[in-house]
């Protein structure tokens, strides 16, 4: 493996295990003393915070309010800290990006790929692997309302809704998407993403 620094993304939908997945492969980079950022999107700053809240209050916003604030928010995170980290050689390992943005707000009269677009209009750089966890939405909100224990949902966690957010997601065919089964253990499924990890240069 070559030591470029590697910006890596972890899409699918809400359930799917990205956060987990992150996680181990964050502690497996830092292991081998690598520099390593975890990153997230929606973040916690200013327009990230706001997104949560309509997301945990399920306020009715347009697709092009949704798509904006996203898109404040993504530019804020590519200002602090993606293009912090890409100038001085910090591996980034991210738990959603604007695939997230293509997939749910495309969802509706905007196409995915119309949304692409508008993100990569913005200068916002392409990762160098992207992690496509695939999961069937009927498991993903079985998984969602065992973790929030209370059964309380999100604007977005619904059955129908995801099904639509997954057909988007697999109808991404960008080259450095990997997609992987996420009805296998973690434990089979973070050995597959080390092990590609390794031979990424
Ligand atoms: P996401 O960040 O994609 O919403 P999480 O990582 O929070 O997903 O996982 C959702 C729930 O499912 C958590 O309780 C987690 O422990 C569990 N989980 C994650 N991956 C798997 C898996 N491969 N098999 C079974 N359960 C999983
Ligand atoms: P997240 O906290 O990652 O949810 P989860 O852990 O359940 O997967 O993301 C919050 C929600 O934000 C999720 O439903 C997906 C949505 N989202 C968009 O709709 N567009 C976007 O651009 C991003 C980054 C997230």
């Amino acid at each position: 493996m070559k030591s470029k620094n590697k910006f890596i993304v972890f899409e699918g939908i809400d359930g799917c295990g990205k956060s987990t997945l992150c996680s181990l492969l964050y502690d497996f980079i830092k292991s081998k003393n690598i520099p390593v950022q975890l990153l997230c999107e929606p973040t916690n700053g200013k327009y990230g915070q706001m997104i949560r809240k309509i997301l945990q209050d399920k306020t009715s916003i347009s697709v092009e309010e949704q798509i904006h604030l996203f898109i404040e928010d993504r530019k804020e995170d590519y200002k602090l800290n993606i293009r912090p980290c890409i100038e001085n050689g910090i591996t980034i390992v991210m738990d959603r990006y604007f695939y997230s943005n293509a997939a749910y707000q495309g969802c509706s009269k905007i196409s995915p790929i119309e949304i692409i677009e508008r993100n990569l209009n913005q200068g916002f750089p392409i990762p160098d692997r992207v992690y496509y966890i695939d999961i069937d939405p009927q498991a993903a909100m079985k998984r969602i309302t065992a973790r929030s224990g209370s059964g309380k949902t999100e604007l977005f966690e619904k059955k129908t809704f995801l099904e639509g957010v997954r057909k988007n997601f697999l109808s991404m065919t960008d080259r450095h998407f990997l997609k992987i089964d996420g009805s296998l253990s973690v434990d089979e499924i973070s050995n597959i993403i080390k092990d590609d990890y390794l031979k990424l240069n």
